[in-house]
């Protein structure tokens, strides 16, 4: 079946819903989502959104954090909009029906209650409680769902994009976008989905590492797709692992946000001494890059397997009311966070690099745009302020919606004839062990060797093994009917090569890429993004 829109958006978080509700104002909209619209990663974040709205703060100071978390990386001009864009976007969120949580000091001097995270010089970051991701796609979901123009298809997952060149075989540059081909899991079809317009919004990878704080939708789909189309792809290299995810069996993916420590919450040793103040000034405040780092060297020193956070002299009644959630949460797992130590690790968390857009959310591909995490437009450099991904997403939906209300009427490429999908004479399997197998093992071999302490022997094994996977996930997908599990499995694949390849690119240690074979920041050489396609890593020889 061939279904037609205005706008097709892939991914059902902050990026998609929030550009599908302005989007709906100039046509008809379809949002695409693998599982539950609110499953995402938007749904699971803690801490906040990182904005200018207190006067004792100001957009330079937030800049500069910025400029400063990003070593060296981020594009400026892009830092500075999105910061200065921001206080109006989140006006625009509270007017959608989003829930901040209000100041309630009578020395506040404005109406929020702002939380402080590792990396801000100010307190600026609004917050539901401590669940600010599950208020805001609460809101969103409310809102679309009213919209008569959005359709949302839940239980569709989309396989690959459709362009021009694959369909004529003309590869005039630049190639343009024409819409996905989805599959719709519940009826076990593939459809084709044609567009106008286009919208990646399918979040990060957090799950090509064996411990994430990411839920399980984040398998780089969007990514890999962009990729396999031929998209300019940046600094995939620079993944943030969080310090902080509660370490407990029995704890899947379990973040313990960013704002205990911003309350006061104190690093310590399983002796109860600190350490953090042996790797920075801000002690356990600094940015995410030096924690997970520090933390990751006290975990190899020791032979334990956590370190533990301490925010104990906060009291219960105040940790009740501030982080009611993650109070619960741990309190589920017999740990009192007023009484008792936290456990906690680093976790894979977010994905820095990724589609290359302008300033406009445009890709290298005509039509095609990226926004939210799958994107990479220069905010974040080699490594992200703490709650800026939210705003960065809610401030691009926006640039993309006028760049696009501009040029709505060119209606060309419309009679294009798009050839339905094409099964291969694929069969069912009876091996799907080997899908589990390989996802287990790329998972390891990137937390083994591509993790927060990096070298090139580590490198090369990755890539030696990872290039052995990919061969037998080849030879599986052309020759069996396509699954959800499968199509994840080729999607973490590729996301693990391009991780390795811009790994091994960069020799130098930058951010949050660290290498042990070039320890030093090299500004000379490697002041600039690692790009990479699918044609330039083939000319350099990187790519199966
Ligand atoms: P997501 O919210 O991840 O949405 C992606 C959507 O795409 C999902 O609906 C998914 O199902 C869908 N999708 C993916 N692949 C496909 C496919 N093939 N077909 C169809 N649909 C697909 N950032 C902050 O700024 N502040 C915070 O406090 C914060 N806390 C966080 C806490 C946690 C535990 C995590 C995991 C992240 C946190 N982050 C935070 C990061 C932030 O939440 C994400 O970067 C952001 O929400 C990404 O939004 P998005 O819309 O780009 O993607
Ligand atoms: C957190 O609450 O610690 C997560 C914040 C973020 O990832 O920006």
């Amino acid at each position: 079946m061939e279904i037609q829109t205005d706008f097709l958006i892939l991914g059902s978080g902050i990026a998609g819903l929030g550009f599908a509700i302005k989007a709906a104002r100039l046509g008809t909209v379809a949002v695409i989502t693998k599982k539950e619209t609110i499953e995402s990663n938007t749904n699971y974040a803690q801490g906040g959104i990182a904005s200018v709205t207190d006067e004792a703060d100001s957009f330079e100071a937030h800049v500069r954090d910025t400029l400063e978390a990003g070593a060296g990386l981020c594009r400026e001009d892009v830092v500075r909009f999105v910061v200065s864009e921001g206080p109006e976007r989140i006006r625009e969120l509270i007017d959608w029906g989003v829930h901040f949580t209000r100041a309630t000091s009578s020395k506040a001097t404005q109406d929020y209650d702002l939380g402080r995270e590792g990396g801000h010089t100010y307190r600026r970051v609004l917050h539901a409680d401590d669940f600010t991701g599950r208020e805001i796609e609460r809101a969103l979901v409310t809102r679309t769902g009213a919209e008569s123009n959005i359709t949302i298809y839940e239980n569709h997952f989309a396989v690959n994009l459709i362009t021009r060149s694959k369909i004529t075989g003309d590869k005039r540059s630049p190639d343009r976008c024409l819409g996905a081909y989805v599959y719709d899991v519940d009826r076990d079809v593939i459809n084709t989905f044609r567009a106008r317009f286009v919208l990646l919004a399918t979040g990060g990878s957090g799950k090509v590492y064996r411990i994430t704080t990411n839920p399980d939708i984040a398998t780089g789909d969007g990514l890999a797709m962009a990729f396999r189309a031929g998209a300019l792809i940046a600094n995939m290299e620079f993944i943030q692992f969080h310090p902080t995810c509660l370490f407990h069996p029995e704890a899947k993916s379990f973040l313990i946000s960013e704002a205990v420590r911003g309350e006061g919450g104190v690093l310590k040793l399983k002796n109860g001494s600190t350490f953090m103040e042996r790797y920075h000034p801000s002690e356990s405040l600094a940015p995410r890059d030096v924690v997970a780092k520090a933390i990751d060297r006290e975990i190899k020193k020791s032979g334990d397997e956590c370190v533990y956070l301490d925010i104990r002299h906060r009291g219960k009644e105040f940790l009740t009311g501030r982080f009611p959630h993650i109070y619960q949460r741990c309190l589920d797992f017999g740990i009192d966070m007023a009484r008792d130590f936290i456990p906690v690790a680093p976790a894979a968390h977010y994905q820095c690099g990724g589609v290359v857009v302008n300033g406009q959310g445009e890709t290298s591909i005509d039509r095609l745009y990226a926004c939210g995490e799958v994107s990479c437009t220069g905010l974040h450099g080699a490594n992200r302020l703490a709650s800026n991904s939210l705003l960065e997403a809610i401030v691009f939906t926006n640039r993309i919606y006028e760049k696009i209300a501009g040029q709505f009427n060119d209606k060309s490429d419309e009679a294009l004839v798009i050839p339905p999908w094409d099964p291969k004479g694929a069969t069912e399997s009876d091996e799907s062990i080997v899908i589990s197998n390989n996802w287990d093992e790329i998972r390891m071999c990137m937390s083994n060797y591509v993790g927060i302490v990096r070298s090139n022997k580590r490198l090369d094994r990755a890539k030696r093994r990872i290039d052995i996977i990919s061969q037998e996930i080849n030879e599986y997908y052309w020759n069996f009917k396509i699954t959800p599990e499968l199509l994840e499995l080729r999607n973490i694949d590729t996301v693990a090569r391009l991780i390795i390849s811009c790994s091994r690119l960069r020799k130098e240690s930058r951010g949050l890429h660290f290498n042990i074979d070039y320890p030093d920041r090299d500004d000379k050489n490697w002041h600039r993004d690692t790009v990479v396609s699918k044609s330039i890593l083939r000319e350099m020889n990187c790519v199966p």
